[in-house]
């Protein structure tokens, strides 16, 4: 149940073999400390590289150098269309680094190598693809003002949508790249500057990607990467006076954080936090799609996707017959390495995640819930765990109100739509909800009751760079995706003259 390291591509292996500074002002450059940490492969629990653990004193250096990119440097007030063809260029070195950067994220994250090439890497390129389009379509609007108290004067009022400045963004460890490229692209496409810093656990294709950046010709402090501890680079960033706007995607626990450190100095923030999305099956709902796509939506990523479909309610008549099939559809997954062509899914991606999610599970059976499927961590070394089914669950037990963010679904029968709905919107979170029905009129009447950031029909977790992505309560503020990210990557500077 280890990778084997020589099925690595030879460029995938030989990154892995060098050191990894960080990118400073266009310059890879080792901690000021000198200190390192390792990164870990989950499938066997072996250290496989070490990069630079960057603290205050590197994340001041890096603000420092994205400041004066911003404030001085040709890019913000570079013409929208060369920044376009910068991004563009950056898709395409992207592209043509495919196989390597998805091999060195599957060895790093636990996820199989179709996996990180769609969600890493393939849908990366796309993103700043479509981003670069944008950079090209960013304006303000005009305005006629009447201004009653000062009749005799004609006026004219425009707005600009200019770049917010410094961002300082945190991704997780889930989908590592893509987290970081959704951070990345609007940033470029709106002539911003930043620091990023990649979770501690996955920070490796991140620092490959970065590598790309003076090749592409983005200007050296445009994008600065920071690797490190949340705790010390990540609380520095985020208190950092010279930062304008948190973007940050991880624990709704941190993001409260993050959200009073902002506030404290009035940064613009954008949080993308955790979720308990709830899957509703009515009773004319079919068998094999609704099967299918709520066992995918759960154990799809080894259910470490916030929108996860981690909550299951299906009508009464169909609750016995569909919970059967998804149980069939867990004990039909192959886990395995991820490196491995057979495997259907990976480890997890840590020893702490894959605590964590075995401490839910054992919480759950021992408040009275019962297990359906799964619930083991079938190797010693790594950090597996089978995927797992829970009935019998109330509603006040942990495992039906906090995230798992493991491979964990709970399943209980509701009687009509209305219970549907309270049993939907009970929990803080407020991500993803999906509806799976023929039935249109049990659609339009559920989806303006349901406390959710997307609400899917017969379908779940599907995400497209067009299309706005956030959560409600404790699953975020703001959106990413589409043209909200544009939005919420400027501001309007609004202009008024006498004629
Ligand atoms: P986390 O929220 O602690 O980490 C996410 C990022 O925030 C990492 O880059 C980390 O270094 C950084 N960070 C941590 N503490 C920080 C601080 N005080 N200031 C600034 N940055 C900080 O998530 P963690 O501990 O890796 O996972 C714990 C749980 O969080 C998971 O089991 C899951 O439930 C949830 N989670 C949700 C994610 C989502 O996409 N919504 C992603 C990752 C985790
Ligand atoms: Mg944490």
């Amino acid at each position: 149940m280890e990778n084997d390291l020589s099925m690595l591509s030879p460029a995938a292996a030989q990154f892995l073999a060098a050191d990894h500074g960080m990118l400073i002002g266009g310059e890879f450059v080792a901690a000021e400390s000198g200190d390192t940490f390792p990164v870990v492969d989950p499938t066997s629990g072996k250290e496989i590289a070490f990069v630079a653990k960057g603290e205050q004193r590197d994340v001041d250096a890096a603000v420092k150098a994205a400041r004066k990119a911003f404030d001085s440097g040709p890019w913000p007030i570079m013409k929208p269309s060369s920044r376009a063809r910068v991004l563009l260029k950056l898709a395409d070195l992207l592209e043509q680094h495919a196989t390597e950067i998805a091999d060195i994220e599957s060895v790093n994250s636990g996820r199989t190598v179709p996996n990180t090439r769609a969600f890493d890497v393939d849908l990366s390129v796309d993103y700043l693809r479509y981003m670069a389009g944008w950079a090209t379509k960013i304006h303000g609007e005009t305005y006629t003002p009447s201004v009653p108290y000062v009749p005799d004067t004609d006026f004219f009022s425009y707005t600009l949508r200019e770049p917010v400045g410094v961002v300082g963004a945190i991704t997780p460890w889930n989908v590592p790249l893509c987290q970081a490229i959704w951070k990345i692209a609007p940033v470029l496409a709106t002539g911003c500057t930043m620091v990023l810093k990649p979770a501690e656990q996955t920070p490796l294709t991140v620092i490959r990607f970065s590598e790309l950046l003076n090749e592409a010709g983005v200007p050296p402090g445009v994008v600065n990467i920071v690797t490190g501890m949340g705790h010390s680079a990540g609380a520095a960033l985020v208190e950092h006076p010279d930062v304008n706007k948190i973007s940050f995607t991880g624990s709704t626990e941190i993001g409260q954080i993050i959200a009073a450190k902002s506030g404290e100095s009035l940064k613009h923030c954008t949080l993308e936090l955790g979720g308990k999305s709830a899957m509703l099956v009515f009773p004319d709902a079919d068998a094999e799609i609704t099967i299918q796509g709520t066992a995918m939506a759960i154990f799809g990523n080894h259910g470490q996707n916030c929108c996860a479909g981690s909550r299951l309610y299906v009508h009464k008549d169909r609750f016995d017959e569909i919970v059967a099939g998804i149980v069939d559809f867990a004990k039909g997954i192959k886990l395995g390495p991820a490196l491995s062509p057979d495997t259907e899914m990976g480890p997890l991606v840590s020893k702490v995640q894959q605590k964590r999610v075995l401490g839910y599970i054992d919480s759950g059976v021992e408040e009275g819930a019962e297990l359906l499927v799964g619930g083991r961590k079938v190797t010693q070394s790594g950090c597996y765990v089978e995927p797992t089914v829970l009935g019998n669950v109330t509603d006040d037990m942990k495992v039906v109100q906090e995230e798992i963010f493991g491979p964990v679904l709970v399943v209980t029968p509701f009687d009509d739509l209305d219970d549907a709905v309270e049993k939907a919107n009970m929990t803080k979170y407020g991500l993803g909800a999906s509806i799976w029905t023929k039935d249109i009129s049990t659609v339009h009447r559920l989806v303006p009751r349901l406390q959710a950031g997307t609400v899917w029909v017969n379908t779940h977790n599907v995400l497209d760079l067009a299309v706005p992505f956030g959560g409600v309560k404790s699953s975020g503020i703001g959106r990413e995706l589409g043209e909200e990210a544009i939005r919420h990557h400027t501001d309007l500077k609004t202009v008024t003259m006498a004629l």
